[in-house]
């Protein structure tokens, strides 16, 4: 193995000692058993259930068995080298009912997972919610509603209590930009409302529980690394035409700007706050929320896959856009349309522009001087192939290490860039998209959910070796 990826030495070179190596999934994505000992209904069960939201017509309900599978998840992060894992929480599957009624048998299995990786010498990475909200909460109004932050923020604390003794890595919410707008204003993910309004309350609602989680965790444990995820996009308007100039600014406000200086700032970007008066008057927003949201972060997430080109001129969806979505994920800027650059195109239609995440961690660097920062998520779908035993993703294999590249170049320039995470660590299910989309380090069939590591994954876990091998002898 060492011999065929020769780039990889001097790209490890590039890392310093102490770097979070690591590879990330979600709980819906890959936990299957669904109804497996008292886990409750979350969105995502239902929204699949109905006819049309799902490419492939598929479900989460066996995904890549994780749930049943501690033992082949942490050798597969073993393969790889990694030392640390970026998984995620099924709200209930330790809530079923989304209050403070616990399921022991959930939060048994994060327990049996965690104590498996640190056997590893793994470290784990929590995050609290990737968008399997408790279905019973979405019954009472779901994220538009205050409740539900309330709720998330008792959650937060039932699994803190239960694991935060040996897990200091908690990342609150992951991509509230998702959540909100693709959940209840485009209807691409669950629960598949469209409802622009609601949207931003929705949005609302996901900060506040972020800056509750997050406070109730440091209270607990002061040492505990606290973050949210964001997903970031360069915007480039297409001409210089000011139609454009501004599609470009509101798209950068809604995506780059509105959940960070929420979050790091404790104030909603002005220019954003004025778009967004054509849907609400934000009576949702009370006195005291700015501050609870302006929480202490010890890290940012950076999830970053690609950019985009934008018009004030109408036109096409954004790429990112599920073909099973009809509304615009973009409340209050339905007039913005998003134009091809004519770069390379992963599976998703994303196109690939790697100097962009130097591009994202030097201006967030820039604008939040004090905040650390780790890319939690960044990898690509391709359409691999199993071919005698071996997949050869050299696509994929090129995206990661261009993307690596672009983080040294940010590490070069003064970035504190404390980790990267792969996504995904396996196949697994792709949300609207069913399992239609790989972005796999490791291939899994689906039908017998064999493993086997893919060019990239080996790659990867070469590069990997070699950091840590030079960097932990130092
Ligand atoms: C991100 C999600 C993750 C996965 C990747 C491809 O937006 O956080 O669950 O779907 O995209």
């Amino acid at each position: 193995m060492t011999t065929e990826f020769k780039g990889a030495a001097d790209l490890a070179a590039r890392f310093p000692a102490g770097f979070t190596w690591g590879a990330a999934t979600s709980s819906y994505q890959v936990e299957g058993a669904t109804g497996a000992d008292g886990r409750g209904k979350s969105i995502w069960d239902s929204f699949v259930n109905e006819p049309g939201r799902v490419v492939d017509g598929s479900n989460g309900d066996t995904a890549i068995d994780s749930y049943r599978n501690i033992a082949g998840d942490v050798a597969t992060v073993k393969a790889l080298g990694l030392n640390s894992y970026r998984f995620s929480l099924s709200w209930p599957r330790i809530c079923p009912d989304g209050d403070g009624r616990v399921n022991p048998a959930g939060l048994r299995y994060y327990s049996d997972l965690v104590d498996a990786l640190l056997a590893e010498g793994i470290t784990p990475w929590i995050t609290l919610y990737h968008w399997d909200l408790p279905q019973a909460l979405e019954d009472r109004g779901g994220w538009p509603v205050r409740d539900t932050a309330l709720r998330f923020a008792d959650f937060a604390l039932i699994a803190h209590t239960a694991l935060g003794d040996r897990v200091k890595h908690w990342i609150t919410v992951n991509e509230p930009w998702c959540a909100a707008f693709l959940g209840y204003a485009s209807g691409e993910h669950a629960p598949g409302r469209r409802e622009p309004a609601e949207s931003i309350a929705a949005a609302h609602h996901l900060m506040l529980a972020h800056g509750l989680a997050a406070r109730a965790i440091k209270a607990a444990d002061p040492e505990a690394t606290v973050s949210i995820g964001i997903n970031f996009y360069p915007v480039y308007a297409a001409t210089d035409a000011p139609g454009d100039l501004d599609a470009a600014r509101r798209v950068d406000g809604v995506q780059n700007r509105w959940f960070t200086d929420a979050a790091l700032r404790g104030a909603y970007p002005e220019d954003v706050v004025e778009d967004f008066k054509a849907l609400t008057d934000f009576e949702f927003i009370l006195d005291g929320d700015m501050e609870l949201i302006n929480a202490p972060v010890d890290v940012l997430s950076v999830n970053y896959y690609s950019r985009f080109t934008v018009t004030g001129n109408g036109g096409s969806a954004s790429a990112s856009a599920a073909p099973t979505g009809a509304g615009s994920a973009w409340p209050a800027n339905d007039h913005i349309g998003f134009v091809p650059a004519g770069l390379p195109v992963t599976d998703m239609g994303w196109e690939i522009e790697p100097s962009g995440l130097t591009d994202v961690l030097t201006r967030l660097h820039g604008s939040y001087p004090g905040v650390g920062l780790a890319v939690t998520e960044n990898g690509a779908a391709f359409p691999d192939k199993l071919d005698d035993g071996r997949v050869k993703d050299p696509e994929r294999l090129d995206y990661v290490e261009r993307h690596l590249a672009a983080c040294a170049d940010a590490l070069d320039s003064g970035v504190p860039l404390v980790g990267y995470f792969a996504w995904s660590l396996a196949d697994n299910f792709e949300w609207a998209w069913g399992y239609t989309k790989r972005f796999g380090l490791v291939y899994v069939d689906f039908e017998t959910g064999e493993r086997i590591v893919k060019d990239s994954g080996r790659w990867y876990g070469d590069l990997v070796r070699r950091a840590r091998t030079n960097r932990e002898a130092e």
